[in-house]
């Protein structure tokens, strides 16, 4: 019998695939990273045939090094980065350009002139978002004004949006379905997260033909059967949810109040609400957390757009690391008197600030500022970052307060100097478990529950097991006067400052 269950992780800078076991152990993972395309400042684009073919390798080499042929998996749970957008041939599958992805800032000013016509209200209130770049929307919008043919061709049904996790069901089924999940569609612009539609008002500002939107399903659902020249044999998609979205249900976030933070490209703080649409007065996020059988769990969300990638470029652009595991013990080396603080806002800022035209900036270097202390400011300034959502979620959401622990995943959190860092600048506790593949195995659950694999939302919350929780020690004095500073530093970074 089938019972190895296979996530597929497309993130911003690879795409990854695990297998588990029945235990909901992972048994081998195979991961390629692709070319990030930065056609200008502030631009950031992925080619979807790269994209696409680093899934398939992935599945290939998990499949391989697991020595597990495709008739022994039951499901396949698919997760991915939200909001980046693809415009594809309905007859050839080619897509017509490459993917804009989530950092790219390209329509900042046709977000402006939107909220110049004071339309940011009517988004917000049926999408629970803000007219930022960073949604799906204008980029689509961009698209359509773009490049050559695509409005007409897209009012003949001839072209098809997605977001990654529908670009990739369209190929991994042969172009069968045309669908996406409730999570990924709440991140585009256009869905209405109480009607649970595809908002007319909203397609037609945009001016998107309606003939070019997949099908919304819930995260555990039918999505298809994957084409059997693929793998060997066909595989039902039985699950999807943004990668945001994945991590929450990995971390058992099932409960209102729960609360978990992501620490990959960005870092995505989401706090349960349950059925409660819970409205920021703070310039977080209403989102959905997942929809199940039709119910919906709604979420607030915190946005930051550089976590990791802050160490990527120390790693890369700047060569002071080898690989990014170096960074925690090199920042712990930072010389204590020196307060350096890095803004990161390398592609704009998000929550709660979203401007997209500030641009990253580095304070209070002197002739001894050096390599750790760079590495230092980039590991803190995750740390100020998660601090400032946390504060506007406090204000949003009364039950926030005391008593909720903040759960952490995502490549950052394997470094313990830090996770202390960061309860220390929450004076708060932060819970590591066990398991850091959370997305993977947020994902593999949508699908194995409902393949009838995996025990269920009570059953599966169980096996969270904590790793190590770290509690804040730092004198209260230094802390109020590192968040001074970086208030100050952001403040100065500011477009509008
Ligand atoms: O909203 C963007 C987010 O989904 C990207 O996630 O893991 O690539 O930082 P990640």
């Amino acid at each position: 019998m089938a019972k190895y269950v296979l996530a597929i992780d497309q993130g911003t800078t690879s795409s990854r695939a695990i297998l588990f076991d029945d235990k909901m152990k992972i048994v081998a993972t195979g991961q390629k990273e692709f070319t990030q395309i930065f056609p200008k400042s502030g631009w950031v684009e992925h080619d979807p045939e790269e994209i696409w073919e680093s899934v398939v390798w992935s599945v290939k080499e998990a499949m391989r090094k697991a020595d597990i042929a495709a008739a022994e998996i039951a499901a396949i749970g698919i997760t991915n980065q939200r909001e980046t957008v693809v415009v594809w041939e309905r007859d050839s599958g080619k897509p017509i350009h490459n993917a804009i992805v989530w950092q790219d800032r390209r329509t900042a000013s046709y977000c402006e002139k939107l909220k110049g016509q004071g339309l940011e209200k009517t988004f917000t209130r049926k999408t629970g978002l803000l007219l930022d770049p960073y949604f799906s929307g204008t980029k689509l919008s961009w698209m359509l004004a773009n490049v050559k043919g695509t409005r007409s061709r897209a009012a003949k049904g001839a072209l098809c949006f997605g977001t990654i996790d529908t670009f990739l069901i369209w190929r991994l089924t042969g172009g069968r379905s045309f669908v996406t999940d409730a999570t990924n569609a709440s991140r585009t612009l256009m869905f209405n997260i109480a009607t649970q539609e595809w908002d007319d008002e909203l397609i037609e500002i945009l001016r998107v033909p309606r003939e070019m939107l997949p099908e919304v399903k819930d995260c555990s659902a039918d999505f298809g059967v994957t084409e059997k020249a693929l793998f060997g044999a066909e595989i039902p998609i039985l699950g999807v949810a943004g990668d945001q979205q994945a991590a929450t249900i990995g971390q058992a976030c099932f409960e209102p109040g729960m609360m978990k933070s992501t620490y990959g490209t960005g870092c995505f703080a989401l706090l349960n609400t349950g059925k409660d649409m819970a409205r920021s007065r703070n310039r977080l996020l209403t989102t959905i957390a997942y929809r199940l059988d039709g119910e919906v769990t709604y979420a607030l969300e915190g946005s930051i757009f550089v976590a990791g990638a802050a160490v990527q470029w120390l790693r890369d652009g700047l060569k002071v690391i080898g690989k990014a595991s170096e960074t925690g013990d090199l920042a712990a080396r930072a010389d204590p008197t020196q307060e350096v603080y890095l803004v990161p806002a390398f592609t704009g800022l998000g929550a709660p600030h979203w401007d997209p035209d500030a641009r990253g900036a580095i304070y209070g270097m002197t002739r001894n500022t050096g390599p750790a202390e760079f590495a230092r400011a980039a590991l803190e300034a995750v740390c100020y970052q998660t601090r400032d959502l946390l504060e506007a979620m406090r204000k949003d959401w009364k039950s926030e307060g005391e008593g909720t622990v903040l759960r952490v995943d995502g490549g950052m959190v394997a470094s313990d100097w830090t996770m202390q860092r960061l309860a220390d600048i929450l004076d708060a506790p932060v819970d590591r478990p066990q398991i850091l593949e959370t997305t993977a195995l947020g994902a593999a659950w949508l699908a194995a529950c409902r393949a009838g694999l995996w025990p269920d939302r009570k059953g599966f919350s169980k096996q969270w097991a904590l790793d190590r929780q770290f509690k804040p020690e730092m004198d209260e004095k230094v802390r109020r006067q590192k968040i001074k500073g970086w208030s100050q530093a952001v403040k100065r970074t500011l477009s509008q400052g």
